[in-house]
């Protein structure tokens, strides 16, 4: 009898790891031996069937690697990526997000995971007036790009390969289509993304989620030089979103949060509209690979 292979059971289960994924916001699957490379994790994606959705608009640098497969983030490992929802800043985003560890880390690199409901709730019982604020006015990020990728920055992506073309008015255009206005500037352009909402209803669960990208985009603000030059974010009249808010809902989501310390061959699925996610610092090696799916 062949053996089964994780392909075949995701193809045989698939309503039953949907219904676990709608429960849970996370589902992880560990000890499938016979997924071990970017191939086999590109089979995996393919047995499940759902629609591509290519990164268009994003500002993380990532690199094709088969199929549909994508490194997650070529951030350098030292930098910590901050709570966020995947293209929460955009028009569409993918609904469902798979993770798969080909390589672990020496040390770090965990993938913490968070239920966003409960940010909301907790947000909402403290501070109200600005959630509501949030709600009424969505937000306004404001990203630079130069014109090629930049892998020292966790938001480098260059205009060319975010807009997958070499042509500004190309560009100008696809931007366009995602609620984007292009200031362009000698060594690259700016991007004023929004208003987007800051917060979703859940259609499939009784909830509101915090689905936005506040803490990645803040914290890029107020960190690194080189990040706090590419990102800001603001409601979205213009006005600022006050620290003291900001920073006590970094200390929710670090409390709240969870860590996936990786195992080689585990691959996490993660509902977007559910669940935020980030990532440790760590020390090489660490191949951590990705697929986003409508
Ligand atoms: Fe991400």
């Amino acid at each position: 009898m062949p053996a089964c292979t994780l392909p075949a059971a995701v193809k045989e289960q698939k309503s039953f790891l949907e219904s676990l994924l709608q429960r849970h916001g996370a589902v992880l699957l560990r000890g499938f031996h016979t997924t071990a490379t970017a191939e086999d994790f590109n089979d995996v994606i393919e047995a499940f069937g759902y629609e591509d959705l290519p990164y268009v608009g994003g500002p993380s640098t990532r690199t094709e690697v088969v199929g549909r497969v994508y490194t997650a983030n070529n951030a350098p490992p030292h930098r910590k990526l901050h709570f966020h929802h995947e293209m929460s800043h955009l028009p569409s985003y993918p609904r469902k997000l798979f993770f798969f560890c080909e390589e672990v880390a020496a040390f770090g690199g965990e993938t913490p995971i968070l239920l966003s409901h409960i940010v909301y709730g907790k947000m909402e019982e403290k501070y109200l007036e600005f959630v509501e604020k949030l709600e009424e006015l969505g937000l306004i990020y404001t990203i630079f790009a130069e014109e090629e990728d930049d892998d020292s920055s966790a938001l480098g992506r260059g205009w060319k390969s975010m807009f997958h073309t070499e042509d500004k008015i190309v560009a100008q255009q696809r931007a366009a289509k995602l609620n984007t206005k292009l200031e362009w500037m000698e060594n690259g352009v700016k991007m004023i993304m929004g208003p987007t909402p800051g917060i979703k209803r859940d259609e499939t669960r009784p909830c509101k989620t915090w689905f936005n990208s506040i803490a990645a985009a803040y914290t890029a603000e107020g960190g690194d030089r080189k990040d706090s030059e590419k990102m800001g974010v603001s409601f979205g009249d213009g006005s600022p979103l006050p620290e003291n808010v900001i920073h006590d809902c970094l200390k929710i989501m670090e409390e709240e949060s969870i860590d996936i310390p990786w195992q080689k061959g585990d691959l996490l699925m993660i509902d977007n509209l559910a669940v935020l996610h980030s990532r440790k610092p760590f020390t090489p090696p660490r191949r951590i690979l990705a697929a986003f799916c409508k």
